[in-house]
């Protein structure tokens, strides 16, 4: 007969266990056959496959490929590996992977002490993620107008300083680099943190030093849409140990990063609340491999644009945009801003008759948030709840802070991105591709322009 629990010894007393084994037996999270089937519909060859498999194998723990870069054990992590490729390409001390660019940027700017009553002076034409991470991070963005290179023009930054701003985040766009010696002047005179935005130029450099690492903070999306990329990833650089560690903090659940993850501060002021913007493992045995191919694709694209500019001609009526270094900007456009929008409307039209794929945008365009007046979610001036918006902190408020967005504060900006035509560079473009595409420029624009060997060259 059954004994009644009361009349049974414990198994501290020598009874019997009440669970000897367990019979169930559990299946992978992913099993490495589920895994193959997700790798093999992105339509990686056959060798590439075998690599994934293997990888996926020595991966597999008896529970599916670890998927996750947390408590990985001893050896090296994926995002590791991940972050030791990109410390060595960038030269850079510190390097975090993470699961976005705006998760770097946001990481950047609460390690970079933005938060309530303070200004980061953005630039006019860039991304709405940047401004928007300063917001995530409290604090309130300023723009400041651009120059022909549609970089943040280091001649309009000094005026938007206040005793509110902590820091700059120049930014790269599509390709092209910021003067970042002249903005790293100005940042160190005025004692301000520079957060570097190089999500659109991923391993560009200016006088043969990366972007990215003149700055405080280097920022890059590596996202599938980026030069170097994936799924949805991030990276970012860091200088300093300390800085490294606060925006570890922002981006990995407040400190979970740490040796050991649950311990009390180790220092005053070490912990702080974060939320979690951790890369995959997945995603990073792919960016690393995409990271080690960014030098090759660079090149490639540069020596397009450097091809076909070197064949055109310059016209009155055109003038380039400016290139502060055209050797190491990435190149993957090629932007010229004709005198007025008509003028640039027809040189469009005949450019894409001659089968060269170019835009541009006027002045109806539908809106578009990598220009300061567009970003609705900032010029709005809401948060989530309207006590939480940045712009109506009482601690900015009280700063005197009084930040308003509109149309017109930036008026380089606003006319450049109206009147400039982009043509798209294609990194495996061949000398002839290049030849047909620069005659075809010169043939359109010597159709509506004069030439002029004293106009602005293009590079
Ligand atoms: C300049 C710039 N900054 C930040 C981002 C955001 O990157 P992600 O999409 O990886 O968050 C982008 C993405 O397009 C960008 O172009």
């Amino acid at each position: 007969m059954k004994k009644s629990y009361t009349q049974q010894k414990l198994a501290l007393q020598g009874g019997h266990q009440a669970v000897g084994s367990i019979g169930g037996r559990g299946k992978p999270k992913i099993g490495v056959e589920e895994f193959m089937a997700v790798a093999e519909r992105f339509g990686f060859s056959k060798s590439a496959l075998k690599g994934i498999r293997d990888a996926i194998k020595s991966e597999d723990l008896g529970r599916g490929a670890f998927l996750a870069n947390y408590y990985s054990g001893l050896k090296e992590s994926k995002v590791q590996a991940f972050e030791r490729v990109a410390r060595e390409i960038f030269g850079s001390k510190y390097a975090i992977g993470l699961s976005s660019g705006t998760g770097a940027l946001h990481s950047a700017f609460a390690a970079a002490g933005v938060g309530p009553g303070t200004e980061v002076i953005c630039p006019a034409i860039g991304f709405f993620a940047t401004a928007s991470a300063v917001v995530m991070a409290g604090g309130v963005p300023v723009f400041c107008d651009v120059d022909e290179s549609l970089s943040m023009d280091p001649k309009d930054i000094e005026r938007h300083i206040t005793p509110r701003t902590v820091a700059l985040a120049p930014t790269c766009v599509m390709g092209s680099v910021p003067d970042m010696p002249a903005i790293m002047k100005i940042a160190r005179k005025h004692k301000l943190k520079v957060v570097e935005d190089c999500a659109q130029s991923c391993g560009a450099k200016v006088k043969n030093k990366f972007v990215g690492t003149y700055g405080d903070f280097g920022c890059f999306s590596i996202s599938a849409y980026k030069i170097v990329g994936g799924g949805e990833g991030g990276l970012l650089l860091t200088k300093t140990k300390r800085e490294w560690e606060r925006a570890n903090c922002m981006s990995e659940g407040g400190g979970l990063w740490r040796p050991v993850r649950f311990a009390r501060p180790r220092y005053d002021g070490e912990l702080f609340c974060g939320t979690n913007y951790r890369m995959s493992e997945l995603e990073a045995a792919i960016d690393e491999v995409q990271l080690k191919k960014m030098l090759a694709v660079v090149k490639r694209f540069n020596t397009v644009k450097q091809r076909i500019i070197s064949k055109l001609q310059t016209f009155r009526e055109i003038r380039p945009q400016t290139l502060n270094d055209t050797k190491g900007e990435v190149g993957y456009t090629l932007r010229f801003f004709p005198e007025t929008i008509e003028l640039g409307r027809r040189i469009n039209d005949a450019l894409r008759a001659e089968g060269i794929g170019c835009g541009m945008r006027g002045l109806d365009a539908p809106p578009d948030w990598h220009i300061y007046h567009d970003m609705f979610p900032l010029t709005e001036v809401n948060g989530p709840v309207p006590e939480n918006c940045a712009l109506h902190c009482p601690t900015y408020l009280k700063k005197g802070g009084k930040a308003v967005y509109q149309r017109g504060d930036c008026p380089v900006a606003d006319d450049l991105h109206a009147r400039g035509i982009s043509i798209s560079l294609n990194q495996w473009y061949t000398a002839t591709d290049c030849r047909n595409i620069a005659a075809g420029i010169n043939k359109v624009l010597s159709a509506y322009c004069t030439t002029d060997a004293n106009a602005k060259p293009w590079f």
